[in-house]
This record gives C-alpha cells, structure tokens and sequence, in this order.
C-alpha cells in the first residue's frame, strides 16, 4: 500500500541544528508539492535557493509492518533525512525519486520525519557542473509516499507488450513467494497466469489514435501491484519511425517541467494539462522531456492521451571529469530507466548529456546500462554537431541552421557521424528568434513562421524520422541564457501556457479541431509608413474568402509553392483589391497591371516597385491621363484610408470541403474585454492537493487577445484555496494565469476567489472535496 504523506509539513527556509530537536512554533505548514521559494515571473534570482531548507512531518502508524519505504518523487537537489532524531542518510534526488528502507526503523505510534533539503548546485551532480539554461528551484518538489507491505511482494515489474499481443513480463521478489497475474481491460479481467509471457487474443494495439491501455495486476498473497501497458510494435529503420507498421512524421516540441512562481512543483492537474496542451492544442505526436526525467503525472497522461514520448537523463552539454560526477550519472540513468521503461508512450531513452562531446567510457557504460535493464527499446543523443561518435540507435541533431524564412534546416546527408543510423532532428529555432508574448506582431508572425519553415523543409528531407522544435513553453533560466529578463521566450506558449502566433501554426497542422488564425494585423497603423504587408492565417481548411464588408476579395488557398511538405501549409492574402477593383474605364487587363502595383505598394511602399511594374504603372498613368494624385487617390480608395475615419471591416471565411469551418470579422478592435476563467470549478483533493489554472485574459470583440494589454489584477482567495504566486498579477501581452491549489477539507466546502482590476470585479466560486 501506498500512503500519501503529502499534507501538512512544517517547512522552514534554512537550517539550524536546533531544529532536529524542535522546529520554532510559528513555522510556515505547507503542503507537498512545495517550492522552497517563490520565483519571480521575471528577473530570476538564481541565487535565492541555492542553500538549505527544512522540513518536518509528524506522522502516525498504526501498526506494524514487516517491509516500510520513504518513498520521495522528487526532492530538489539533495536531502539529509532524520527519523526519530536519527540520521537515516543522504541521498541524491534531483529528479528521480529515492526510496528509503525505513522497516527496521520506523515505530508504531508517532514518527517524526526531518528532511533537510540542500537546492545549491552541487558542480558533482548532474546536471550541474556548467551553467545550465534552466532553473531547477528546490524543495520537496514532487509527492512523498510511505510504502508499506504485510508479507512478500513484486517490486521491478517490467511489461512489454507487441502489436500481435505477447505480453512479457520480468520482476523480483522481496521474500519468498511466486505471483500471479491478471490482466485487465478497464475493469474486465481478460486473463490471468503465472509465468513470465502472455498471449492476449482480440488485442486491441496501442497507437495514436487509440492509445489503449492494459492493466497488468501483480498478486501474492494480499500483496497487489498494479501496471498499466500497452500492446505496441515500433521500429526505428533508417526511413523513420514505424508504429505498428504504420510510417509516423514526428512532430513535436520539447517541454521543460517548469511553471511560473514555483519551478517544477506542481501536483498532477498542471502535469496533465501540459500534456493535453501539447496532444490536443498544439497537436504534437511526441514530446522530448529535456533535459532531465520528467514527472510521472505527465508521463501517465502521455500515455492515456497517445503522445509519444522521449525522456532524457539530467545534464547541459557540460560532463563531469569527476568520478563521483560520473558515478552519479550511471546511477541516475538506472533509476530513470527503471522509472520509466513501463510508459508505453515512451518510444525511446535520451541517453547522452544534451549536446555534450563525445566521451567513448561515459557513453559505453551508459549503453551497458540501458542494455541490461531494457534491451529492445531504443535510444538516442542528442548533438549540435554532425561528426561524432554514435553509441546510440538513433543519432539526433539540434539543427539551429534556421536563421531567416528562406531556410529551414540542413540535409541530413550532410551529418556525417549518423551514416547507418536513424535520424531526428530533436531542436531547432528557440534562441535563433526569442518571441515574448508581448513583442509586436511581426516579431510574433516571424517566429511562427520560422518554425512552418523549419518543418516544411523537415518533412520534405528523405530519412529524417522527425522534428521537434524548442520549445513549447517559454522558462526561467540563468543569467545568461535568457532575455535580460532571466526567460528564454523559446516557447510556441509563453510561460503561463498562453499561445504565440506559432503554437496556432501548430495546431493547424492536426485536423483534430478547425483552426483558422489570423496571424498579422489588417490595420495598416499597425505597420511601419503605414504600409499592409501580406497577411497570414495558419489554418487546416482548404480554402479563405476574404471580404471587406460585402464585397469579395477573393479565394485564397494553402501557399503550397512554399511549403511544399507541410500537411496545411499557411495561408497567404496578398491582395487586398482583387474583385473589387471597379473603374469603369479600365480594361480587364490593365485592371490587373494597376491592381498588383497598388499591392505591391500596400506590401512594401511605393518607393520599393520594382522597375518593370513602374514602367507599365507609368505607361497606364498616361494611357488613361492619371496624375500622381489619381493614383494615389485609388490607393486610399482601395487599400490605406489613413485619418478618412473609414475603417475596413475584413470578413474571413475557412472552407472545408466546401463548407464553412469558421467566420470572422476583424476591424480595429476598440473594446478590450477581460475574461476571467478556471479550468474547473471542483477541485478534488487525493494523494496531494488538487489545482487549476485561474486564466486572465484580455480579448478584443474579435475574439482575438489584445497582445498589447498589461493590465494589473489582485487576486484574493477566501476558503479551503491557496494561490500557487503571488497576489498581484499583470497580463503579459494580454494573458496571465496562476495556479490556484485546494487545501483539505473535511467536507464539500465552497471557496472564493476574487478578481479586482482597475473598474473590474469578478468573484468565481470553487468548490472543493
Ligand atoms: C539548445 C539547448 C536547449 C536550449 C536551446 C535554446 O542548444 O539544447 O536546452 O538551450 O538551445 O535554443
């Protein structure tokens, strides 16, 4: 049985040696997940917990056991712990959990646990050593268990299982006894045996469109353990990566368990959520977890949602010359190994410090090590250079080469050290183009499309199973990787999971849900001289009409000449006259000469047209005795009414298949609206607090975000609530959100949460249980 120990800590923020006799009385309760610290949202101070933290938990057992673990998910960096005044030991956790043999030491009755928690960056445990480009927090940052079994159990379970339905099983035992096992579909059992191998009829396989999942159940005696499967065949061939025998394009983004405010301390609800933005917002089909073993919430969730998975051991290009640095590491790969090899989701292990050097021992011993523990799944590096060594199956490259529009990322051909391997490209644009939510829109519309560009010309590569781009959330790190701000703004979302213009290019690659996302502005104000360069939508329909007002544009299509691979390539409007060009005296053909130079100046000033159209533009103007003024005055006419008081009501309608997905119309918009939500109202206490997102956010009549909104917001919390920040909040280009944390409760009790802005009031109930 597993027993949560994840409320009611008494947490201090240092250390004296008098606390392993009595913690002072006015010591702050907390409960688990706990950041040591609260961050900034910005401006980090990568100093403030580096040092030492303490923390107690008064627990009682009832009665007596013949096997008792501490089981710790996730402790930041490293811990003594004390139980009953003693010192049990130290122990290295970063981020794989620890798991302590308390059977001889724990007594029934009252115990007394003291975990005194160092977060510095020990330059001996990966992955410091270098200076990392993230933040790592500190505290008891994941959940806390204490495990207990009245006689023999199953520990180790390892299940694989093939498309065709062979189930193969591998264990230990602590004590004498030999299971059983059943295995379950939801809640029907299908079959039960002993044995190490099963063949299941009717097998429904794992994939991404069905991610179904197994139960595999483990019995002695009493003593049950429980693990979910799924029935998959994947092969990993210099072609690319077959699922079940089905050819899949990876197409993902990589993801750093960090949040704001509080690192990477967060309960299962904001793990899932990442997961389901990615599979279902974003529509990725994998997730690189980089740099470090993520956490198991959102492993699970992977799994029950069909998001492929490649995880990675903790590390930043740097590797230690140290033994002890070294050591730690081989040791930290087991225990990822063994944490993870049970996901189904998890197609293969990052087993190579993010872009490190080659280092044959490291790298062999590594290899030895996954071998021993799980030698059918794959594994990958991860470099930034093409020559190297590789151990692994798979040779995986972060390819920055994308510097402008025109170029997405290099052949693979050209990576000389992955001849007779798989290939992947596992990064690619982060701090080429950094975007903040709140830069402008065309910094905004670069970004996203550097990332089209990127996985245009990555699909149209022979042989690359793959692209995952960094990254999709954008996170704190240190001083000199960020903006001045302490933030690399890498992500498709900014840190509140609030969306860039690049994660709607995203999202119109899956054709789960229409999309149709304006992505530039239609106001010429909006644009240096006042100019209205072509306009992007990233959208999965076939076809856009644009009108202004009434009258028709035109039909605009997926720009397929230069995104060529893309499954939805964007959408370009590149003429804002089209159909309505009506000047009785101008013949059809002339028509078109004068429409394009009209565009072309919209597009990128008079002054820029190219000599041809000037002449032909020329030969027109006296052709049908137009002056300067006259054509200047069809400009205004058609396309810039700077100061005329008129205004432009674009009207964009997506077809699919003939019908109409979506309609919007877009003038300037005047009323920002603030939305104030929660991603549920019922918050449920389990083995730790429940939460959900509180999302500020402000939206012009258009239903698009008012990326230029910086408003200031109070936050109050009344009842069994908690925020997870702080209580001023300011929208950073029109969104923020803060996690908002249930405390216990003996019965159903409503709590409140209060927004107050400048004029703006609004009270959400939540209830929790
Ligand atoms: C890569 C690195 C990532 C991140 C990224 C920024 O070199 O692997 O962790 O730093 O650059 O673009």
């Amino acid at each position: 049985m597993n027993r949560p120990l994840n409320f009611g800590w008494d947490f201090l923020p240092d250390f004296s040696p008098a606390y392993l006799s009595a913690f002072p009385k006015d010591c702050e309760s907390v409960d688990l997940p706990h950041s040591a610290t609260l961050a900034q949202v910005a401006y980090h101070d990568e100093e403030s917990y580096q040092r030492l933290f303490t923390y107690g938990k008064t627990f009682e057992l009832e009665a007596s056991h013949p096997y008792l673990y501490l089981n710790f998910e996730g402790v930041m960096v490293q811990f003594d712990l004390y139980l009953n005044g003693e010192l049990l030991g130290h122990f290295v956790s970063g981020y794989l959990p620890v798991r302590v043999d308390v059977s001889k030491s724990l007594k029934v009755g009252k115990n007394r646990l003291i975990v005194v928690v160092d977060g510095r960056e020990d330059p001996l445990i990966p992955p410091f050593g270098g200076e990392v480009d993230y933040l790592t927090g500190a505290g008891i940052y994941r959940g806390v268990y204490l495990e207990t079994h009245d006689g023999p159990f199953v520990e180790d379970l390892f299940v694989e299982a093939s498309a065709s339905g062979l189930v193969s099983l591998s264990y230990t035992i602590q004590g004498e006894g030999k299971p059983t096992f059943q295995i379950l579909d939801g809640k029907d059992q299908v079959a039960s045996f002993a044995g190490t191998s099963f063949r299941l009829d009717n097998v429904k396989p794992y994939s991404l469109k069905d991610p179904h999942l197994y139960t595999l159940r483990a019995i002695i005696g009493d003593e049950v353990k429980e693990v979910a499967f799924g029935c998959r065949d994947i092969a990993w061939t210099e072609e690319g990566l077959f699922l079940n025998g089905e050819k899949v394009f990876l197409r993902g983004l990589n993801r750093h368990q960090l949040y704001p405010y509080v690192y990477g301390a967060m309960p299962a609800f904001f793990q899932k959520e990442d997961a389901r933005i990615l599979k279902q917002e974003l529509g990725c089909n994998i997730v690189r977890t980089s740099h470090y073993p993520q956490s198991e919430d959102f492993l699970n969730e992977c799994d029950r949602l069909g998001l492929l998975v490649i995880d990675e051991i903790p590390g930043w290009q740097h590797i230690g010359k140290e033994p002890k640095w070294r050591d730690q590491l081989y040791d930290f790969t087991k225990r990822m190994i063994v944490k993870e090899r049970n996901h189904p989701s998890l197609i293969a292990y990052g087993l190579r410090i993010d872009e490190s050097g080659d280092d044959h021992e490291l790298y062999s011993k590594i290899q030895e090590i996954k071998q021993s523990l799980d030698p059918k799944r794959a594994s990958l590096g991860v470099r930034n250079f093409k020559e190297s060594e590789c151990l692994e199956d798979i040779y995986a490259y972060n390819d920055f080469s994308c510097n402008s529009l025109s170029h997405g990322v290099d052949d693979p051909s050209t990576w000389n050290g992955a001849k007779g391997k798989v290939k992947l490209i596992t990064e690619s644009n982060g701090h080429m183009y950094p975007t903040a939510s709140y830069d402008s829109t065309e910094v905004q519309l670069e970004h996203a499309l550097r990332h089209a560009r990127v996985l245009d010309d990555a699909m149209g590569k022979k042989g690359l199973a793959g692209a995952l781009s960094w990254c999709a959330f954008d996170y704190p790190t240190h001083e000199t990787f960020g903006n001045l701000d302490h933030i690399c703004h890498h992500g498709v979302m900014d840190q509140y999971r609030g969306k860039k213009p690049a994660s709607y290019f995203y999202a119109s690659q899956s054709d789960e849900n229409p999309v149709c996302y304006l992505a530039s502005s239609l106001q010429s104000s909006d644009y240096p001289a006042a100019l209205l360069p072509p306009a992007v939508v990233f959208t999965n329909a076939d076809e856009i009409d644009l009108f202004i007002g009434e009258e028709k544009i035109g039909t605009f299509y997926p720009d397929r000449q230069h995104y060529p691979n893309l499954i939805h390539p964007p959408v370009i409007l590149d003429d804002w006259i089209g159909e309505r060009f009506k000047e009785e005296k101008i013949s059809a053909k002339d028509r078109k000469t004068i429409v394009e130079g009209l565009n072309f100046s919209a597009h990128y000033g008079f002054d820029k047209l190219p000599f041809r159209l000037k002449f032909k533009m020329g030969l027109l103007m006296m052709k049908y005795h137009y002056s300067f003024t006259d054509v200047y005055n069809l400009y205004g006419k058609y396309i810039n009414h700077w100061g005329s008081g008129k205004k432009d009501n674009f009207i964009l309608i997506a077809k699919k298949d003939g019908k109409e997905v979506s309609r919007q119309e877009i003038v300037a918009p005047r009323n920002g609206e603030t939305l104030v939500s929660v991603s549920k109202s019922t918050l449920v206490n389990g083995d730790t607090y429940d939460g959900t997102y509180l999302t500020l956010e402000k939206r012009n009549e258009y239903g698009y975000r008012c990326h230029k909104a910086f408003d200031p917001f109070l936050i109050e919390v009344e009842g069994p609530l908690r925020l997870l920040g702080p209580k001023m909040v300011s929208l950073e280009g029109g969104f923020a959100s803060i996690g908002i944390a249930s405390t216990r409760v003996d019965k159903p009790t409503v709590g409140r949460i209060k927004v107050t802005g400048n004029n703006f009031e609004k009270i959400l109930e939540i209830e929790v249980r």
